[in-house]
């Protein structure tokens, strides 16, 4: 039996991570029961008192109504144990580790623990679907379905489906994200990065030639970007904000199925992941955090 738009009630999302718990907050927001599973207690305790205080300033800025906070967070469930997260699940949305042996381990897991209707998603930007379906063993039901930083503003969502995604899978997956308030757009074919990554990419790896042959500093790039093209944030600006860990590696998963000089991880970037500085989250990355 596949799975129909209105039969969804309850969300899964893996990981509690910066995507993760955005996903499932605004997925409660738009009357979703939905089950954060971590492995991490920590990481789980730190998303629910995020999310809560994000609620909170909602409220107190005058843009959310107290009774719509309350019920989102308690549309919000928090789990350590996968079994238990997926047993009720119509749909998953995956966003762990951006590592394929991990995500593997998941689809695998999910393949047996989630309802045979239910739909399995990653959020991942790099890993085509493909690389997780089959493990599933249900490889006609999933796809990415992939978010952008941060989860709760961007409207952005990217749903990208594998040479046996079914039609039925895109058409729910599409619609769940308009259900979020989001404006999805489709990939019909896997192609690493798929759309806005692959631009952003072109954007970055110019910003970083000018920056790193004193073209330019990277306070004039950034101006130049947000003043000159409208962006909201600079190349740097965003980068530190995406985190450079997550660019670096990335770029490492992409040069490695690509092999493309142009996809090379760069030296730069490496070189502040190597001495700890990850952008806004570590205190430092281009730019210092106070
Ligand atoms: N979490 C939740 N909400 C946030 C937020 C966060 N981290 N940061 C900002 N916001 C909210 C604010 O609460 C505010 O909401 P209201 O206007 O409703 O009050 C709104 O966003 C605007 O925030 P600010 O006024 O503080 O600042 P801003 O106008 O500069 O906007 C921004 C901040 C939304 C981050 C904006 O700068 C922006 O859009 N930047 C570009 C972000 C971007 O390009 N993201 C994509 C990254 S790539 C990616 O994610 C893909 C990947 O796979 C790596």
């Amino acid at each position: 039996m596949s799975t129909t738009i209105d039969s969804i009630k309850n969300i899964t999302v893996i990981g509690a991570g910066a995507m993760g718990r955005q996903i499932a907050m605004t997925a409660a927001l738009a009357g979703y029961q939905t089950t954060v599973q971590d492995i991490s207690q920590d990481m789980l305790d730190a998303a629910s008192a995020e999310m809560s205080g994000w609620a909170e300033s909602r409220v107190a800025k005058g843009k959310l109504e107290q009774s719509a906070a309350d019920a989102a967070l308690g549309n919000l469930a928090w789990e350590t144990d996968l079994e238990r997260a997926a047993a009720n699940a119509d749909f998953v949305i995956e966003a762990a580790t951006e590592r394929l042996d991990i995500k593997r381990g998941i689809f695998e897991s999910l393949g047996s623990l989630a309802p045979s209707h239910a739909i399995l998603a990653t959020n991942s930007s790099t890993l085509g679907s493909s690389k997780v379906a089959e493990a599933s063993g249900r490889a006609e039901q999933v796809c990415n379905m992939h978010f952008f930083n941060p989860a709760l503003v961007m409207k952005c969502v990217e749903v990208v489906r594998h040479e046996s995604t079914s039609d039925n899978t895109v058409d729910v997956t599409m619609e769940l994200a308009r259900r979020f308030g989001k404006e999805p757009v489709l990939i019909n074919r896997e192609i690493p990065g798929f759309i806005a990554n692959r631009v952003m990419g072109a954007i970055n790896d110019e910003s970083l030639f000018l920056y790193e042959n004193g073209y330019a500093s990277k306070e004039d790039i950034d101006a130049a970007i947000r003043n000159g093209l409208g962006h909201p944030m600079g190349p740097f600006e965003l980068m530190d904000m995406v985190g450079l860990d997550v660019i670096d590696f990335i770029a490492q998963a992409t040069y490695e199925e690509t092999g493309a000089e142009e996809d090379k991880p760069n030296e730069s970037i490496s070189k502040l992941v190597a001495e700890g500085k990850f952008g806004r989250k570590s205190g430092e990355g281009f730019y210092e955090y106070k």
